[in-house]
């Protein structure tokens, strides 16, 4: 498969998912990446693998492409201290990465409030990969700024689109009771399965602290 082709997926997904513009996609084979011998803050203090180091340097660099496409001067995605990316002021975003590949999603503030995406490599027909994913990218949505627990099975994935490519997934506990269900959009390409959610402005949850991963807007 190529970048070009995940980045095409992943850009009718955010299309599907209301995102006309103000969005930008960024891709990194893993591979091509040289692994930086120290990664500080990642490791503070501690030895990571080189695996870990290389495919968090290409998260990072996906999102610094996707940061650079969006505009503006500051393409540097910091990490809080539970591990959730801090993204520059104006910017909302999220990173997957699979043994071969890193992506990351960007939006501007003024489009999207929160998203989320993860990228996993299975067959097409390998629902539960599909499943997990669209799990993992409501979650990722709605974990920054919330510290919302993430236990696979209290995320129901209440009913599918008419393809099986879209997905209402349930939010469990307290957490925007107003609007108990976030909109997930799924695809699939040359062996990886994608899914992606976004909260649009304007967006009728609860208001939000400000915590890791969640910048005032
Ligand atoms: C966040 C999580 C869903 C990621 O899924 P994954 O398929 O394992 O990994 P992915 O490659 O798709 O995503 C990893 C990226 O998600 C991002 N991420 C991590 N935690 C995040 C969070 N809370 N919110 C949003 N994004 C997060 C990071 O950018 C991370 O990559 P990096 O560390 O290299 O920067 C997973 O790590 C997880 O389950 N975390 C929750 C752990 C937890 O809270 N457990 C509670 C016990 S029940």
């Amino acid at each position: 498969m190529s970048g070009d082709e995940l980045g095409r997926l992943l850009v009718s997904l955010a299309h599907r998912a209301g995102l006309a513009s103000g969005f930008a996609i960024g891709v990194r084979r893993i591979a091509d990446l040289d692994v930086p011998e120290r990664v500080p803050e990642l490791e503070r203090g501690f030895r990571v693998s080189e695996r870990r180091r290389r495919e968090f340097t290409a998260g990072r660099a996906a999102a610094a492409e996707g940061l650079a496409r969006l505009g503006g001067p500051r393409r540097t995605v910091a990490r809080s201290a539970r591990g959730v990316p801090v993204w520059p002021s104006g910017s909302v975003g999220s990173i997957s990465h699979t043994k071969a590949w890193a992506v990351a999603l960007v939006a501007d503030s003024a489009f999207a409030r929160r998203c989320g995406v993860d990228i996993e490599e299975a067959a097409a027909a390998d629902t539960s990969a599909q499943r997990l994913c669209a799990r993992e990218a409501a979650y990722k949505t709605l974990s920054p700024g919330t510290g919302l627990p993430f236990r696979p099975d209290d995320w129901p994935l209440l009913e599918a689109g008419p393809a099986t490519d879209s997905w209402t997934v349930g939010v469990p506990g307290p957490f925007r009771t107003g609007d108990p269900a976030l909109d997930v959009v799924t695809g699939w390409v040359s062996g990886v399965h994608a899914a992606l959610t976004v909260t649009l402005r304007p967006d009728p949850g609860p208001p939000l602290k400000h915590e890791d991963g969640l910048h005032k807007a």
